[in-house]
């Protein structure tokens, strides 16, 4: 990814803007650093989310936006869809149910919470998807149907929050 964004950078001659690598558990810069953090499709990705939105509240500035798009969840899924590895991996399994989605945001601080569906996977969609993992997928298939979004998930850090370091 960092090849490509490199790569492509040189492409645009764009000068002011720095790649760093990092893990978004353990983000590489100080606290209230950063006006707004994006991503597409990576936080599904992560083991720990509580980390990552604790981690996302720290380095925006009082006032920062969080504005990503990530796979989120409606409702309850079939435990095999959560224990699928391939799943996990296609960014499915490891999706937040969007009311948890918000718990974790607001109590990590966050207000303005908002889940906007860009996208609602139908049966058709979700026989493709678990087509590649090794489960029942007539089962399933009909339990998934309109469960699974893609959504923007939006996010103020209040402008009277200023994270401390831990001494
Ligand atoms: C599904 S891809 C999305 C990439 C890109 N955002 C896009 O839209 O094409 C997920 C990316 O997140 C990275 N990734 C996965 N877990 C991560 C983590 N814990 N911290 C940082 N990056 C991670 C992967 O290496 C991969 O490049």
């Amino acid at each position: 990814m960092l090849t490509l964004a490199r790569e492509n950078q040189r492409k645009a001659g764009v000068a002011n803007i720095e790649f760093l690598k990092g893990e978004i558990e353990n983000i590489p810069l100080p606290n209230n650093s950063v006006d707004v953090i994006i991503s597409n499709c990576v936080i599904n990705l992560s083991t720990d989310k509580d980390e990552v939105i604790r981690e996302a509240f720290r380095v925006l500035k009082p006032g920062g936006r969080f504005a990503v798009s990530d796979v989120v969840m409606r409702g309850d899924v079939p435990q095999q869809i959560r224990q699928s590895m391939l799943l996990w991996v296609g960014c499915i399994a490891g999706a937040l149910r969007d009311y948890d989605y918000v718990a974790k945001l607001a109590k990590a601080g966050f207000e303005s919470i908002n889940i906007e569906p860009t996208r609602v996977f139908n049966i058709e969609d979700v026989h493709e998807f678990l087509g590649s993992a090794d489960l029942d997928v007539g089962a399933i298939a009909s339990q998934m149907e309109g469960k699974l979004v893609s959504a923007f998930v939006r996010a103020t850090k209040p402008t009277s929050a200023s994270s401390s370091s831990m001494l």
